[in-house]
């Protein structure tokens, strides 16, 4: 199996979608940041996992997409959260429209995503939802404990790993444990998988924080140093502030109490703490113990090993991405 022919799927029902013609200002926005690209990487999850027990994967490409377009849903209300200028290497639906636009757009996708959810067959349609409703809330609970954090100083390694596991990682444990639900897998082996995806979920977003600092311009597709200017409690500031001592602590409390500043002089002194610290190579360490961790839950789940050789394999890409 190539899987590319997954990605074909979604990339042709994708274009099948009907989100709504009228007001343009609300419609148009769901297709400019549906067509504008990114990874695909959680229906793509999902449709691998699906696979590890039928060849009826098919059937879950419209679910997968609902994932696809919550995602998307919560990128959109995210940047202007995070008043991010670029996405995927275009302007944001916010600066491109307005803020007030990219809110009800939005909130139509949330919308959209659960219309497309209602094509997992009947008999695995309540768990589905209801695992769905749930995961959702706790993105919006990780969404607000990161904004929280932006006005903390004594945020703990431990509280931004729970609070990165609610905004990212159950969303990724869904992925695959939605997967495994359409094809009728067993409670214990979805529990496997939904432990796989919250794992990697750790993983990608601390490889996620790391590409906000040393990510290349041209392929990450988002601002450079975004978290940096906002003050955001990443895994890097949370041990730079933890580790620094003497004159290079006072500087980094100095960076992150300026409220006039230029940006790119911020971005360039802190970045010079996170390599003084050597905070880049601890971040790359923990990325791969959780990885690490997310392919021993995939050990665990009882289906074919080809099958599982290309859900690893893709997780193993995430790890040295670029974007
Ligand atoms: C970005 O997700 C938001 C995070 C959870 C870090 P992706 O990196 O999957 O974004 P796209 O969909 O590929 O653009
Ligand atoms: C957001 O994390 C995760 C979401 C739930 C959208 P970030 O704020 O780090 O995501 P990016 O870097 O903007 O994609
Ligand atoms: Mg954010
Ligand atoms: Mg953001
Ligand atoms: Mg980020």
């Amino acid at each position: 199996m190539n899987p590319a022919i997954f990605i074909d799927a979604l990339q042709s029902e994708l274009q099948s979608i009907q989100y709504g013609q009228q007001p343009p200002e609300l419609y148009d926005p769901i297709r400019y940041i549906m067509r504008m690209g990114g990874k695909r990487m959680r229906p793509l999850m999902t449709l691998m996992a699906t696979y590890l027990f039928t060849d009826d994967w098919q059937k879950a490409v419209r679910p997968a997409l609902a994932i696809e377009v919550f995602h998307n849903f919560t990128l959109m209300h995210d940047d202007i959260m995070d008043q991010a200028p670029l996405r995927r290497g275009q302007p944001t639906v916010h600066e491109k429209w307005t803020e007030n636009i990219a809110i009800l757009s939005g909130d139509v996708m949330m919308v959209n995503a659960y219309q497309l959810l209602l094509n997992v067959e009947t008999d695995k349609l309540r768990p589905a939802l209801e695992r769905f409703s749930r995961t959702a809330a706790e993105v919006c609970e990780g969404q607000q404990m990161d904004m929280n954090f932006e006005a903390r100083w004594d945020v703990t390694e431990t509280e931004y790993i729970d609070m990165i596991r609610l905004k990212t990682s159950v969303l990724l444990g869904y992925a695959l444990e939605l997967g495994g639900l359409i094809a009728g897998a067993d409670n214990e082996t979805t529990r496997h998988l939904y432990e796989a995806g919250m794992n990697i979920g750790v993983g990608f977003q601390l490889k996620d924080d790391l590409l906000d600092v040393y990510g290349d311009p041209a392929k990450f597709g988002k601002q450079v140093g975004g978290d940096i200017i906002a003050n955001k409690k990443t895994f890097l500031l949370i041990e730079a502030l933890q580790q620094a001592t003497g004159a290079c602590k006072d500087e980094l409390i100095d960076w992150l109490n300026r409220k006039d500043f230029d940006k790119a002089e911020k971005v360039q002194a802190v970045t010079s703490i996170y390599n003084q610290l050597g905070i880049r190579e601890l971040t790359e360490s923990r990325i791969s113990e959780y990885f690490a961790r997310g392919f021993a839950n995939f050990d665990d789940v009882k289906a074919d090993s080809e099958r599982k050789k290309l859900l690893i394999h893709f997780a193993r890409q995430l790890v040295e991405r670029e974007s």
